[in-house]
């Protein structure tokens, strides 16, 4: 029992002695914002969304919910969220103890359901950048928002480990290195808690590699993958001070992560040490029953999680929950001291969050047309440094601004495309929810191209004859330079964005080679979230640019590097397959390239995991380490020099692989290490140095333990590489 000597504790232990048992299961209980609206449908309330204050009464005075999530269906203004949220914090405010409501919403790439707030890229294209100060930053703006809004509690980031790109939620991830996912994780959850709003660590563990590639359906995780890939980005956010998780919907091997108490306990609070709040996926309780099958009744269920470790359940419209766990306690099924220990750390989340009046509230933030500004400028840079330069055939790229071009393909005139899901709505694909004022891709082209900029309009299904009519269309403009070619998907999120197809729809693939049989030059753009098959298509460009979903500022940072505006810096935070039938993350394992003659023949993706071109001329030299050999609690230091012989400036990403010669788990080929965002003007150098603890060397073990083994080692940057030796 804490002391109750300091403010916080003494206000959360006075609240909790002062709860009933049904006080106590009410706080808990996490309602969608639908449940509370107007109408019968929780999940289509009637427009113009507007509170049902009886419904208000009865889940706030009869049922006591201490949370609410999500926005109904769609976004709204931050005027029109704080009259709700201030409607639903009135009636709150009336009970006793008085508890105010924790208000949470996914805001995945910036606050994507106020209207009008800055969108920023998706983390797919933040990790592209390689820039946790960037990420952090922006993390900071949307929290802002959010607490303008009254909801301070963000459903993000995503720490999943993005390992296979069928995975629908493949584009919500940081890319498929759990150190760049680690760096980024914490970047966002820092920046997001730094001005009091709470980060959401999702989805805890092992959602992101599901055997089918499909969302929701099972992975089969074995602990040492899991402690290797899985792990490390929720033990960093952990140690940064994550307040919340949110736990993952689906089942590792056979067991159903809600039902877990190895991974919600076990590894969570005992091993991980996480000492915050633990809520639920999405109606994943009644999952256990109705999906997994791993319950047979509801009362089950919920005896099965909180024994697992859940804190509050997203029910996320009935009210059945907090009757059930009374009903457990009651019958002695679960103790009530583990209620009150899910209550403390709801309790200690609204008061960190300065919801309770005798807490320090945060400072009033006006969130106004300038600071508006100021964030979409922070996105606009953030969309510029994710774009990734992939190929650039006799240098086609940059385009001039003074030299006509023409522009088709199903993404280039469409804000959804730019932008992906969580936009506005769920699935982001509404239109009447798009930003006001934002321009899709071929708007901000012809805004900033000074000669004429043709635009062909194709639908995301359009067919032989629509290929046909762009060519024709094309060759009649025969004065542009070049056809610039938007390819991609449009938006989708989890079992939406299920797709057993992974090759680039066909006829985007024709469309391109339909071009590039003109003889013309044919740049492509694609817009989004994950990479599919498209040798072909890649083979017949001159040029091709990742845009992957770059936010509302996308179209402007697409056309600012098409023009050589902005010197391309984004290096690809994932391996893009080449093979439908394969597909290898970078740091696979050497048999996994093994022939039939025992060769281990080249690794051979589209476009490997860190890669980026630019429109300088950049050289890494002289390579070196400090020393040779070590011990293990050195330190390792590496140095290397970015050489800038091109004209323009430039910005890149300098990636440091090491690889264990020989372990007694089969060691990666090779493993990130380390990597650094440089700027390099110019006809100039920069020496970027590494420091690379030995002990982040090591692997998890047989015996499932950190193990660090001395022996040789090869580090490498780009093609430089040295060895070094680790002494016992
Ligand atoms: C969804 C998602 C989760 C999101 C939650 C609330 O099902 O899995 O990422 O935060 O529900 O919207």
């Amino acid at each position: 029992m804490p002391v109750a000597s300091d403010p916080r504790s003494a206000w959360i232990e006075s609240t909790l002695g002062a709860m009933t048992l049904e006080q106590k299961a009410g706080e808990m209980t996490q309602l969608t914002l639908g449940a509370l609206l107007e109408g019968t449908n929780p999940y289509e309330p009637t427009e113009p969304h507007r509170l049902d204050l009886e419904k208000v009464r009865k889940a706030v005075e009869t049922y006591h919910i201490g949370s609410v999530l999500n926005c109904g269906n769609h976004a709204f203004t931050l005027e029109r969220w704080r009259e709700l949220v201030s409607q639903l914090q009135t009636v709150a405010a009336e009970r006793f103890p008085a508890t105010p409501i924790l208000y949470g919403v996914d805001a995945v790439h910036g606050a994507n359901y106020t209207t009008g707030a800055a969108l920023s890229p998706q983390q797919i294209g933040l990790a592209a950048t390689w820039n946790p100060e960037l990420v952090y930053d922006l993390a900071a703006g949307t929290a802002l928002e959010l607490q303008a809004a009254g909801t301070p509690w963000n459903f993000a980031p995503i720490l999943d480990v993005g390992r296979d790109p069928r995975w629908p939620r493949f584009w919500e991830t940081f890319g498929e290195d759990p150190m760049l996912v680690s760096r980024l994780g914490v970047a966002a959850v820092t920046g997001t808690q730094s001005v009091g709003v709470a980060a959401t660590m999702k989805h805890f563990l092992g959602y992101s590699m599901p055997l089918t590639g499909k969302d929701r359906t099972p992975a089969w995780i074995p602990e040492r993958q899991l402690h290797e890939i899985f792990v490390p980005p929720f033990r960093a956010a952990i140690e940064a001070g994550a307040m919340t998780v949110m736990i993952n919907s689906s089942e590792i091997s056979g067991i159903p992560v809600h039902s877990d108490e190895a991974l919600l306990t076990g590894l969570l609070r005992e091993e991980l040490g996480f000492g915050g709040l633990a809520v639920t996926d999405w109606e994943d309780i009644k999952y256990l029953v109705h999906r997994h099958k791993v319950a047979a009744t509801y009362k089950d269920a919920v005896e099965m999680a909180i024994r697992a470790g859940i804190d509050m359940s997203m029910v996320p419209a009935d009210l059945k929950f907090p009757a059930l766990v009374v009903e457990l306690v009651r019958e002695g099924r679960i103790s009530e001291d583990r209620i009150d220990a899910s209550v403390r750390r709801i309790l200690a989340v609204k008061w960190d969050l300065g919801l309770v009046a005798e807490s320090n509230p945060p400072a009033e933030h006006v969130v106004d047309a300038s600071w508006r500004a100021g964030q979409r400028q922070a996105c606009l840079e953030a969309a510029e440094q994710s774009i990734t330069l992939l190929k650039n055939a006799s240098q086609t790229l940059p385009l001039s601004a003074d030299r006509p071009i023409w522009v088709s393909g199903p993404t280039a005139h469409s804000l959804a495309a730019l932008n992906g899901g969580w936009t506005g709505t769920w699935q982001g694909t509404d239109p009447r929810y798009d930003t006001p004022g934002a321009i899709t891709a071929v708007e901000a082209l012809k805004s900033s191209w000074n000669a004429d900029v043709f635009h062909f309009e194709l639908a995301m299904d359009f067919d032989a004859g629509d290929i046909a009519a762009a060519v024709r269309d094309f060759r009649r403009h025969d004065g542009a330079q070049v056809a610039v070619v938007f390819l991609g998907e449009m938006p989708y999120t989890e079992m939406a964005g299920n797709d057993e197809e992974v090759q680039l729809n066909a006829n985007q693939t024709a469309l391109v080679e339909a071009l590039a049989a003109t003889g013309a030059s044919v740049v492509g753009v694609y817009l989004g979230g994950r990479p599919r098959r498209m040798e072909a298509a890649v083979e017949a460009l001159d040029g091709f640019i990742m845009g992957y979903l770059p936010g509302n500022e996308g179209g402007t940072a697409i056309a600012r590097v098409l023009n050589g505006a902005v010197n391309p810096s984004g290096h690809l935070p994932f391996t893009w397959p080449r093979k439908t039938g394969a597909h290898l993350t970078y740091d696979h394992k050497y048999t996994e390239t093994l022939d039939l003659d025992s060769s281990f023949t080249a690794f051979n993706p589209l476009f490997e995991f860190g890669s980026g071109l630019n429109y300088s001329t950049l050289e890494l030299v002289d390579f070196q380490t400090d020393q040779t050999v070590y011990n293990l609690q050195d330190t390792i230091r590496a140095q290397v020099t970015l050489r800038n012989a091109g004209q323009r400036a430039a910005e890149d990403v300098v990636h440091l692989y090491s690889h264990d010669h020989v372990a007694s788990v089969t060691p990666s080929v090779w493993r990130l290490a380390g990597f650094e965002r440089v700027a390099v003007q110019a006809g100039e150098s920069v020496d970027i140095a590494y420091e690379l603890p030995v002990q982040q060397l090591g692997f998890v073990g047989r015996d499932l333990a950190y193990v660090v083994e001395p022996g040789d080692f090869t580090l490498r940057i780009d093609s430089l590489t040295t060895t070094i030796s680790v002494n016992p």
